[in-house]
């Protein structure tokens, strides 16, 4: 197969998201001014206390390197318009009120530990009367517009390489997601997104685009759910750690467990796609204590399955197991036991090449196996307790060879 712009993207599988900005020090999350109908002057003020005292780029990169992600998405603008980075085209910017361009400090801590570089931008800012209404404002709207192009186009030329740009916000008026068929067509149409689309290409051709301008872009991004693109698309999830209504930071601890983040991403690469974990920095730009646990724990398990999940493809069609799920590399098959089965024996179903050999991934031990009707495959004499109770990885090494046909009854039930 001739290499793609996207192969980096499709084996990498992990991303670190970060939604930081002025939000963080309302802590009730980053549609707070929009939902309690903030004054954008009420909201303006929270510039002048803005502290990013430890947003440290640098600490934040090598922990999602460390966490096992291969890239990260930090937000440089969203909802409520105050930029992380330099602007000529807004002095509402954190260049502008700390002295600091930390879109650029993430950007070089990137590049320095060589993490793929994803940067989200809102279309849409809360400060515009055109957002709300384009018909009654429509200089408005054109400013809002005027905006994007500007600021993407700076975006693209003062930072060096970006790999990928994440769109959000291209909902308008009552024209919402999943309000209406057209809804693509006319969000496209309100924010001029080919020819965005058009300039973004020709400025970093190798980069990739989501699909939130209105046009499809190159990546499928929905949002709190796993699942693959009924049109066959490449889809990368994206999900909070905490409740589904906040990205940012939020001040509470109602957070996933580790063993919920792992097998939903884990759930997630079977589908085939990748997964984008969200940390919601607090105000002072810090990653709080639960949230770096979560990373850490994810750390220490992939550095021992990593194999299974970069690089794979999903599941294997047709297979099936009521323990666990399935990715994919080659001739590998990866089970991702999540209930460890009773007495030492693990079923499949639906497995449709002969197999050579099955270990345990983390520590290489082999086990018998046979291999029966209908795909089944029953793993033989393994430990009697899981060795990860969270998600214990056993590897099954196929040779090119089919199995028989099945029988034509079901004679095992
Ligand atoms: C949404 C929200 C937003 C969040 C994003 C992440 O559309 O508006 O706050 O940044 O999804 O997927």
């Amino acid at each position: 197969m001739q290499p793609h712009k996207q192969d980096w993207f499709n084996e990498s599988k992990l991303c670190m998201f970060v939604h930081y900005g002025l939000y963080a020090q309302i802590a009730r999350g980053e549609w707070t001014q929009f939902n309690e109908r903030k004054p954008c002057e009420e909201v303006a003020e929270l510039a002048k206390t803005f502290d990013p005292k430890h947003f440290d780029a640098e600490d934040l990169v090598r922990r999602a390197k460390e966490a096992g992600f291969k890239y990260v998405t930090l937000t440089s603008r969203h909802h409520e318009g105050f930029c992380l980075f330099d602007s000529k085209y807004s002095d509402f910017t954190s260049m502008k009120y700390v002295g600091r361009d930390l879109l650029r400090e993430y950007v070089d801590a990137c590049h320095k530990y060589d993490m793929k570089v994803g940067v989200y931008y809102s279309l849409l800012d809360w400060r515009f009367k055109g957002y709300f209404d384009h018909k009654k404002h429509p200089e408005s709207k054109q400013k809002m517009v005027d905006q994007v192009f500007n600021q993407v186009r700076e975006l693209l030329t003062n930072y060096g390489k970006i790999d990928y740009l994440w769109f959000d916000g291209g909902w308008y008026d009552d024209v919402l997601p999943g309000s209406r068929p057209d809804y693509g067509q006319l969000v496209s149409d309100f924010w001029n997104s080919k020819e965005l689309c058009k300039m973004i290409y020709e400025l970093q051709p190798h980069i990739l685009i989501n699909d939130r301008t209105g046009e499809p872009g190159d990546i499928t991004t929905p949002e709190q759910k796993t699942g693959t693109c009924s049109d066959g698309r490449y889809v990368e999830a994206c999900m909070t750690l905490g409740d589904r209504w906040g990205w940012g930071y939020i001040q509470n601890n109602n957070f996933k467990d580790f063993t919920t983040v792992l097998q939903t991403i884990i759930i997630q690469l079977s589908f085939g796609g990748n997964f984008n974990l969200n940390v919601g920095p607090m105000e002072d730009g810090s990653i709080r204590d639960c949230e770096q646990k979560i990373l850490a724990q994810l750390g220490q398990w992939l550095r021992r399955n990593g194999e299974a999940v970069y690089g794979t493809t999903g599941m294997p069609k047709g297979i099936e197991s009521i323990i666990g799920e399935f990715t994919s590399k080659g001739n590998n098959v990866y089970w991702h036991v999540f209930r460890w089965p009773h007495k030492g024996e693990a079923i499949l179903r639906g497995l449709r090449k002969k197999v050579k050999r099955v270990t345990l991934l983390e520590t290489g031990e082999e086990y018998p196996f046979e291999q029966q009707a209908y795909g089944r495959l029953i793993v033989k004499d393994l430990p009697l307790l899981a060795p990860d109770p969270t998600c214990t990885v056993i590897k099954i090494e196929c040779t090119d060879e089919d199995t028989p046909e099945d029988p034509d009854t079901y004679g095992v039930f």
